[in-house]
């Protein structure tokens, strides 16, 4: 188990007070509890205004009065949230790549207080979002840094579970990226890679295509902005990431588990459709040419109420 924040993320040392790490000499600066190995650097062009757009458009947001409660709540509403959870062993090494404001990695962290887990994002401004909730609630298993996808300041294959989600389809390369973050996962753990497949994302697609004849998405097509309930900041986040991102890339399942493969991961399974029963990382049988068209021809027909956009998970285990 790792001391309390702040600590290293590559080898758990304490670095209170520290801009190095006694003992492997990562350098950074300390914000509040969080490790940035970043700085004031700049960053490559493209990281950079990904950077300033989630810096305006954190994600996900946190609810004013969030507490430890709310946010199980909420969390044990998601399906793909509580199979995750019910998946990962209560004492595993959890690494989160990605993690924006990591209300994932929180919930995580809530929901097994044996785990140690890490949450790195490039957006110094979501980190603080996710430190503030980190102290308000007093979680000590939660690390957040600040570091960069293409130069992760974290150990390789020594993580039981790395999630990602949503974020390499936002990266300049993101084949590279998701050699990146499969890197970290240690041999027989398990990761959990979301990204935008392009099947399951040509509906969201066409209807993004109409906002250049009306700068305004049609909230009538789309099964967040139609949803009554939400307060209309979450929709404003919403339409920037959806309609309006700076750098966005669709991505074919086939190719990218052809790399998770190359980088000596076996199939489990995809999500959609849900695991069931706690069982999101026991294998299923591996679709060959058609079963894969039958997955995206249903991700591609659930378009149009899919509430994720055609956000895919691909779950694999590390084998060699
Ligand atoms: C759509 S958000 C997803 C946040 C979180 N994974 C979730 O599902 O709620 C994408 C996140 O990826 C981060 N990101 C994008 N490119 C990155 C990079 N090169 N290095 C580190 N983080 C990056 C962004 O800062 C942003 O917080």
């Amino acid at each position: 188990m790792a001391p309390a924040p702040p600590f290293c993320p590559r080898c758990l040392t304490c670095v209170r007070g520290l801009n190095a790490c006694p003992r492997c000499a990562l350098a950074f600066e300390l914000h509040g509890a969080v490790v940035d190995t970043i700085g004031v650097t700049d960053r490559e062009k493209r990281a950079g205004q990904v950077e300033d757009f989630y810096s305006v458009n954190p994600f996900p947001g946190y609810a004013p009065g969030d507490t430890r409660g709310t946010l199980l709540d909420r969390s044990r509403r998601a399906h793909f949230l509580t199979s995750l959870d019910e998946a990962i062993p209560t004492d595993a090494r959890v690494l989160e790549c990605g993690c924006g404001t990591a209300q994932l990695s929180a919930f995580l962290a809530i929901s097994g207080p044996g785990r140690t887990v890490i949450g790195v994002d490039g957006c110094r401004v979501s980190l603080k979002y996710a430190d503030d909730f980190r102290e308000k609630v007093g979680l000590d298993n939660l690390q957040l840094v600040r570091g960069d996808l293409f130069d992760l300041p974290v150990e390789e294959r020594a993580y039981q579970v790395v999630i990602s989600r949503g974020v390499v389809h936002h990266t300049p390369d993101p084949d590279e990226a998701t050699r990146q973050v499969a890197r970290r996962v240690a041999p027989g753990g398990v990761l959990v890679l979301g990204f935008y497949e392009t099947w399951g994302r040509a509906v969201h697609c066409a209807r993004r295509s109409l906002t250049r004849f009306r700068y305004e998405p049609v909230r009538a097509l789309d099964p967040i902005l139609r949803r009554r309930d939400l307060d209309e900041e979450k929709k404003r986040i919403w339409t920037e990431d959806q309609y309006r991102h700076p750098l966005e890339h669709i991505l074919p399942m086939p190719h990218v588990l052809k790399v998770l493969e190359s980088e000596g991961f076996g199939w489990i399974r995809s999500i959609p459709p849900a695991a069931t029963d706690g069982g999101m990382f026991d294998k299923t049988p591996k679709p060959g040419a058609f079963g894969r068209s039958l997955l995206r021809a249903g991700w591609m027909a659930r378009g149009f109420t899919d509430p994720d956009a055609g956000l895919v998970s691909l779950v694999a285990r590390r084998l060699s």
